[in-house]
Parts: structure tokens; C-alpha cells; sequence
């Protein structure tokens, strides 16, 4: 029987943080060996905004470094540049004709990444679910595992799929893909406010841990963490409790070490948030110091990853090619 394949890719726009981590690279990794596992450097959504052209190829190996640091196996995965793999701007194309603009216009991180002046964003960030939706049929994937913020952007993709397959009446030509998303923390927010989402925009960097912050960084960051004073209690998990940075803290607790927060609440009940830092502290550098040290050692043998990813190319290749040609087939092109 075929296994269930997964799709998923992170932008290399640089500094990788605890988000991507404990939201997505942790979860390809514990994914990898149940599944046929794509794991893309989506270098064409990280052209959709100002970008740094002289240091993009550097993101895209340090990004390809954080993946093999954090234990995804190059010869299990195809790990691989979007940009290589033209079949996915083909597609995208296709999918522009079937997707609508009433549902892009619903897509909340467009309205975000956007801000004030949307008549100024690209047609790119507008279009980029669109090209997202492509990457993950393109090669028939069941499963893509992303962190709460691309929900949306899963739910739009089984839409343009669900309207594809009516369209064209191919029932059950491209499967529905699921997400999974990590049931502990979701969504890690900001250590700055703790309704931000962590994210690499942030302008300020102890807002966020990234993957390559020395243990000092790691101290310094979880020491001014902002939080209440209150004690450490089972309301924290409240529906209506405002401490949103309390839970924040227990939710990358727990994830960091696979537990569950209720459990970590128990074991920390009635104690100060002082006290529960300098746990954090110990798991969190237990934890990120490895994966930080392995990247910056891989990252210096660019030759490696170009072989590792090129190796991936014509596999990722292969396969999106020969689903072109189905898909072409399908609507009458071919
Ligand atoms: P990107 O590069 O913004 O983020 C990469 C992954 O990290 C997750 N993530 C978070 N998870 C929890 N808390 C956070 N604070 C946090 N910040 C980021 C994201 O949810 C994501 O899983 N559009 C995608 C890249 C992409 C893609 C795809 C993903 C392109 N094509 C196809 C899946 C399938 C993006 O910009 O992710």
C-alpha cells in the first residue's frame, strides 16, 4: 500500500526561531518515519516581501542545515529548493483560473503581511496561498504539517482542491490534504507580549529565541520574559484568563519536553515564575544548544547541503512532472 505522503516548507528568509521549531521542524522529524516526507525551502514565498538578495542563499543553507541539525535523515526526505521545481508555478498558474477572489481576499496573514497599505503589496503575497495550495498537490499530499498561523491557508487549499475535482468532475482526483498541528503549543507566541505570535518580522530580537542564540542569548531572553506575578495555577488554562505569557512560558515548557501542560502546571502549582525561568533556562539550552551547534557546523560545508539538496531535486522533480502531465491531461491541455 502507498504511504501517506506529507508536504510541508519553511521560507529561508533567516533566524529561524523556537516557533518554527516547536511548531513545525519538530514535527517533521517525529513525522518522518511513518510518512513519504517533502520538506521544501519555499524560497519563492520568501520573494514576496522585501528580501535580502545577497544573503538569501545563505538562508536557504542555513534553513537546510536546521532541518538535518534537528534530526530530519536526507536520505529518507527529499529536502529541496521550491525554486528548482518550476511544475510548481505551472500548477500555481492552473490554480489561479480555479481559485476565487472572494476567498483570497478572506486570507488574514495577507491582511497582515500587508498592513496599512495593501495597494502596495505584491501580487505575489496576495497569490501566495495559491502557490502554496500547488506545492502541496503538486505532489498528492495527504498530510501537511504547519503551526496554527497556516491553517487558513490549509483550509483554502482543500477548497481550490474540493473545486478542481467538481470542475473538471474528477472525483477524487486530488485528495483533501489534512494538517497537523501540534496539539501542545499551536502557536508560540512573543516573549515580548503574549498576544504576538513569535514570528522572524518582530524588529525586536528578545521577542524571540532563535535556533542560533548562544546559551547567554537563551538566559538573558527567558530571564526578561515578561510575565504576571501571580503564581503558577491551574487558571492559567482559563478560557477567559488574560495571562497569556504565563501559559505561553508552561506551553514551550511542555512541548520542549513532550508533556502535557496540565501536567507541568501540577508539578509547578503555586510556585513563582522566577523559579520556573530557571528550569525553562535548563531544558530550553538542553534542548536548542545541540541543534544550534550541529547548524552552525553543517552550515560551513555548503558543498554537502548543495549535493544533499540537489540529490533531492530530481526526485522532487520526477515526481511533480508526472503529475503535471495528469493534471494537464485533465483539463485539456495535453
Ligand atoms: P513560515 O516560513 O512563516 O513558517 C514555517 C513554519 O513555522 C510555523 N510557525 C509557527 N508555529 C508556531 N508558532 C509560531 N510563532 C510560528 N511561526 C511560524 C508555521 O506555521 C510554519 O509551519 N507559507 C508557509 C511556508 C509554505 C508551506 C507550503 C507550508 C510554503 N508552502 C506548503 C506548508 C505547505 C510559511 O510562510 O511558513
Amino acid at each position: 500500500m502507498e504511504k501517506n505522503r506529507i508536504l510541508s516548507g519553511i521560507q529561508p528568509t533567516g533566524n529561524l526561531h523556537l516557533g518554527n521549531y516547536l511548531g513545525a521542524i519538530k514535527n517533521f522529524v517525529s513525522l518522518q518515519n511513518k510518512f513519504d516526507c517533502l520538506y521544501m525551502l519555499a524560497d519563492y514565498h520568501a520573494i514576496t516581501t522585501d528580501y535580502n538578495q545577497a544573503e538569501i542563499k545563505n538562508h536557504i543553507f542555513e534553513t537546510t542545515a536546521a532541518f538535518l541539525a534537528s534530526g530530519l535523515d536526507n536520505e529518507k526526505n527529499i529536502i529541496f529548493r521550491q525554486s528548482r521545481v518550476s511544475a510548481h508555478l505551472e500548477l500555481a498558474w492552473i490554480l489561479n483560473c480555479v481559485a476565487r477572489l472572494g476567498w483570497l481576499n478572506r486570507m488574514t496573514q495577507f491582511k497582515e503581511k500587508a498592513g496599512e497599505n495593501k495597494e502596495k503589496a505584491s501580487i505575489g503575497l496576495y497569490t501566495y496561498p495559491v502557490l502554496m495550495t500547488a506545492d502541496i498537490l503538486i505532489y498528492g499530499a495527504t498530510h501537511v504539517p504547519v503551526g496554527e498561523d497556516q491553517k487558513q491557508h490549509l483550509e483554502l487549499c482543500r477548497d481550490i482542491a474540493q473545486k478542481f475535482n467538481n470542475d473538471f468532475k474528477v472525483k477524487d482526483f486530488f485528495k483533501l490534504p489534512e494538517p497537523i498541528i501540534p496539539t501542545n503549543v499551536s502557536r508560540i507566541m512573543s516573549l515580548r507580549d503574549g498576544t504576538k505570535k513569535m514570528s522572524k518580522s518582530d524588529p525586536s530580537d528578545s521577542s524571540r529565541i532563535n535556533l542560533k542564540d548562544s546559551n547567554d542569548q537563551i538566559t538573558q531572553k527567558i530571564r526578561k520574559a515578561k510575565t504576571d506575578n501571580e503564581p503558577i495555577k491551574l487558571n492559567i488554562l482559563d478560557e477567559n484568563s488574560k495571562r497569556f505569557e504565563a501559559k505561553n512560558l508552561i506551553s514551550i515548557y511542555a512541548s520542549l519536553q513532550d508533556k502535557n501542560v496540565k501536567e507541568i502546571i501540577k508539578e509547578y502549582d503555586g510556585k513563582t515564575f522566577s523559579i520556573f525561568k530557571n528550569k525553562l533556562i535548563d531544558v530550553m539550552i538542553d534542548k536548542i544548544s545541540p541543534i544550534s551547534n550541529k547548524i552552525k557546523e553543517i552550515q560551513k560545508d555548503k558543498a554537502f547541503i548543495e549535493k544533499i539538496l540537489d540529490t533531492s531535486e530530481r526526485k522532487a522533480n520526477k515526481i511533480a512532472n508526472d503529475n503535471l502531465v495528469k493534471i494537464k491531461n485533465t483539463i485539456g491541455l495535453i
